[in-house]
């Protein structure tokens, strides 16, 4: 097991009406910001519920934060934020909204001629303006950590960023919330922690006991729930269950000690922003080829993965490596969701080339736990996945 440090300064509310200590948790007298997405928290009465337990406090809203928050629309949020002197954010919503809290919450302390070098640089936000969240979509893990990812159509890039400045303060999380979710991002949800888990787990082995069983935990846990959770949404034992698995699932908690690969995410990211595919989906389509195209150096981890999440035992080391990763595709096609990328877009011939050039031009010359695929590897994954 490798050496860590960790820290994570997010307080959680868990749990059926927890909306209600909402307002314990806002700094008095703090002129709030209420960031939201596209209008689902006015259907679904998540909206009246934050409305009314944030009544005591001077608040204005800043609705209409797409999925895959946009920049441009959070240069406006920006603009709002500096003539409004707003001292604290809420984030209502899903990832993209929690993201695009994260980017605000950085930008509006920055000293730069231009936020979008957050982006682009890479330096760690250290201090940003506070802001705590309430979830209404399990996905992301956004809501307990510190990164963030941020589009900009005008140029079809989609980036990270980060940095200890930018948790959460607090963090709802009523699972009653995912009553309202179609059945796509239900799917995504599960099949977006359930990646982040891989990406944290199918590496190779360092003797890190209990990271190992803990990620196992919450694969098995998702696999378990996710039946009930796409054919009943109002199942709250279920609900609650999925919910911490996403949280758990990218909160800082299942990469101590251990190495991390994260090239299906980085690879993934760039399917979002030329073809617009949601991001859980992307993940679907490139995890399979890439542990195929990697088995080699990770098929120690993934026929423990076989053995210990999928029950497999029969057959050799490699052989139950490579059966770990189709009961993986399969279990994404139980989900409704599809695998390869030319049931996405029917330009999807030359994306290989569009990829390793553009990770060529960023630098990105080492992707995955060993820092060892190139761009030219990463091409050819890419087609791995037509
Ligand atoms: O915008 P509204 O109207 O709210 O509708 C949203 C949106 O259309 C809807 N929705 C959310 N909660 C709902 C609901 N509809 C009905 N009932 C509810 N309770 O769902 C749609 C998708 O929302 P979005 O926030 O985009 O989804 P998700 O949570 O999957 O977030 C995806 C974004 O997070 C980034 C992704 O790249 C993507 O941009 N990620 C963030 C990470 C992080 N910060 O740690 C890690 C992830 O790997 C990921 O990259
Ligand atoms: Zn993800």
């Amino acid at each position: 097991m490798n050496n860590f440090k960790y820290k994570n300064p997010t307080k959680i509310l868990f749990g059926k009406g927890q909306m209600e200590n909402l307002a314990e948790e806002i700094p008095e007298k703090a002129k709030v910001l209420l960031l939201y997405g596209g209008g689902s928290i006015k259907k679904n009465g998540i909206y009246d519920q934050v409305k009314r337990a944030t009544q005591e406090f001077d608040v204005i809203e800043f609705g209409g934060i797409p999925a895959n928050p946009e920049y441009e629309i959070l240069l406006r949020a920006l603009e709002v934020i500096r003539t409004e002197k707003i001292t604290f954010m809420l984030a209502v919503g899903g990832g993209s909204v929690l993201d695009g809290a994260k980017f605000l919450s950085a930008a509006a302390l920055y000293h730069g001629d231009t936020p979008w070098d957050l982006l682009t640089q890479k330096t760690p936000t250290t201090k940003g303006l506070p802001f705590g969240t309430v979830l209404t979509l399990p996905a992301t893990g956004s809501e307990m950590n510190s990164g963030a990812v941020i589009t900009r159509e005008e140029t079809k890039e989609k980036l990270a960023m980060g940095g200890p400045g930018l948790f959460p303060v607090f963090s709802v999380l009523d699972p009653q919330v995912i009553v309202s979710l179609p059945q796509r991002q239900l799917a995504n949800g599960i099949a977006d922690a359930f990646n982040h888990v891989l990406e944290q787990y199918i590496t190779y082995p360092v003797g890190a006991s209990l990271q190992d069983r803990m990620a196992e935990s919450v694969l098995q846990t998702l696999i378990e729930v996710a039946p009930a959770i796409m054919k009943d949404p109002t199942n709250y034992t279920a609900a609650s269950n999925f919910m911490w698995s996403c949280t758990m699932a990218l909160n800082g908690i299942l990469p101590v000690g251990v190495p991390t690969d994260w090239a299906v995410h980085a690879i993934g990211h760039e399917l979002t922003a030329l073809y617009g595919i949601d991001h859980a989906r992307t993940l679907a389509v490139i995890a399979p080829s890439h542990y195929r195209y990697n088995l080699a150096s990770k098929k120690e981890k993934l026929a423990q993965y076989a053995e210990r999440v999928w029950n497999i035992t029969d057959g050799t080391l490699e052989e139950r490596a490579k059966l770990g990763i189709e009961h993986t595709e399969q279990f994404f096609h139980e989900l409704g969701i599809k695998t390869k990328l030319s049931e996405y877009t029917k330009e999807f011939q030359g994306t290989a080339q569009v990829l390793s050039k553009r990770f060529t031009d960023r630098g990105w010359l080492g992707l995955g736990e060993h820092r060892s695929l190139s761009p030219s590897d990463v091409g050819k994954i890419v087609e791995m996945a037509y």
